[in-house]
């Protein structure tokens, strides 16, 4: 939460499952879309903040899977969980603050006593939050009665249907909408306050998320109709939050249009960046852009042209070097004769590439050192490089102003596979 010096420019609250990640689009395309927007003019200035239903072990397999970017802060089990960076701190304030009339002990035991309830899986249960599955039919009536069933014990509980069968008891002080107002009044007290904060859902359970003051709202165009209901009798501030006509992670990037919030036009849109103008150029929309041209070459999305390839000399500093994580050293023009040679090599496959916690560091006048992960998927082959560049615009004569002079890569934990095809000089 301390990585930015100031305030953040856009705070994004975004739930997951069918919100940021769509389950009906194996290629992931507008989550990927999301990504490259979020690192080349947010990653350094803005705050991303995942808000999911899932529990810490059931969000680590959803992100093993799913091309998804490290949030800065990650709420889970229903924003009952608040964990900090890319080490998920967790928030133990937070955690004992909901202890309050809360007895898990006493709840497990009065809902074993409604057999309309069935007990969802244990990675699913938690400290503060008890989740069963019920009919859609049934699920009101037993909302009512389980309240009052409690009330009795003295204990205030929050009862949370979602996705037309999914129903989560948890403290009265948690849930998402709350954990976001909590994170508001922390950044408050920094005299840190983001200028703009969008929260993004589909289901019941982001319904509280819509009614914190003054954040502009996007219901997915796919979202449950229990959200879209629950919003039109319940929301305050309805002029700031909208329905886009777009699903998942795309009607995120329409929203952030929708509001002004800042640019809206991802690079995994822009075909020919040689049209894009001077102020979209920065060292981090640099390095999206050069692994899109990357990704494009590979899977032989681009036309194979010489063009291309003279392009990247120019890019790329004749004298300078990349350090593969294996130790060895390559000049780049051997790495680029060598992505000459990969033109197509992907074609046909799943092969995506993006980046993520993208960096930059000004170190003089024109220089800046540039680290963010560099990952690739290749069907269910997943593959993560830490990467540090060294860009100048000394050469302003090239598009998009940047020239490359270094590159260092080391593998990111766990994450070297050992392929026996591996070509140690592609970058
Ligand atoms: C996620 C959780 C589940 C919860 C549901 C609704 O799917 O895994 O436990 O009931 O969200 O909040
Ligand atoms: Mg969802």
């Amino acid at each position: 939460m301390d990585r930015l010096d100031g305030a953040a420019r856009l705070l994004i609250v975004s739930d997951l499952d069918f919100t940021m990640v769509d389950h009906l689009d194996p290629e992931n395309l507008s989550l990927l879309r999301f990504n490259a927007l979020w690192e080349a003019f947010y990653r350094d200035n803005s705050l991303l903040v995942f808000s999911t239903g899932r529990s810490p072990t059931s969000y680590k397999q959803l992100k093993i899977k799913k091309p998804l970017l490290t949030p800065d802060v990650t709420i889970m089990s229903v924003g009952t969980e608040i964990m900090y960076g890319e080490s998920m701190v967790p928030d133990a304030e937070w955690e004992s603050y909901l202890n309050q009339k809360w007895n898990r002990d006493v709840v497990t035991g009065e809902t074993a006593k409604f057999p309309e309830l069935t007990p969802q899986p244990e990675i699913d249960q938690r400290p503060h939050k008890v989740s069963f599955y019920v009919e859609k039919d049934k699920a009101m009536k037993v909302m009512k009665d389980l309240a009052e069933c409690l009330e009795k014990y003295g204990l205030d509980v929050k009862i949370v249907y979602s996705s037309g069968i999914a129903l989560d008891v948890l403290p009265q002080r948690a849930g998402k909408g709350q954990a976001l107002a909590y994170l508001l009044k922390k950044f408050e007290a920094k005299g840190r306050v983001p200028s703009n904060t969008l929260v993004c859902g589909d289901s019941g359970n982001d319904a509280e998320l819509f009614t914190v003051p003054a954040v502009h709202g996007v219901m997915v165009s796919n979202a449950q109709e229990e959200l879209l209901e629950w919003c039109s009798e319940n929301a305050r501030n309805s002029h700031q939050i909208t329905h886009a006509t777009e699903r998942c992670a795309a009607g995120i990037i329409q929203a952030i249009g929708t509001f002004s919030l800042g640019p809206n036009v991802s690079p995994r849109d822009i075909q020919d960046f040689l049209k894009c103008t001077d102020e979209i150029c920065n060292p981090g929309h640099e390095v999206v852009k050069f692994y899109l041209y990357y990704e494009r070459w590979r899977r032989g999305e681009v036309e194979r042209s010489d063009h291309f390839i003279n392009n990247l000399r120019l890019l790329f500093n004749s004298l300078g070097t990349f350090v593969h994580p294996s130790g060895i050293e390559i000049p780049f023009s051997q790495c680029i004769d060598v992505l000459a040679n990969s033109y197509g090599d992907q074609l046909g496959k799943q092969f995506r590439v993006w980046v993520d916690r993208v960096s930059v560091a000004q170190i003089c006048s024109d220089t800046w050192l540039v680290k963010f992960d560099k990952c690739e998927l290749c069907g269910k082959d997943r593959e993560c490089r830490v990467t540090t560049v060294l860009l100048t615009s000394r050469h302003a004569e090239l598009p998009g102003g940047f020239m490359w002079i270094y590159m260092h890569q080391t593998w990111l934990d766990g994450s070297f596979l050992g392929r026996e095809d591996q070509r140690p000089w592609l970058f």
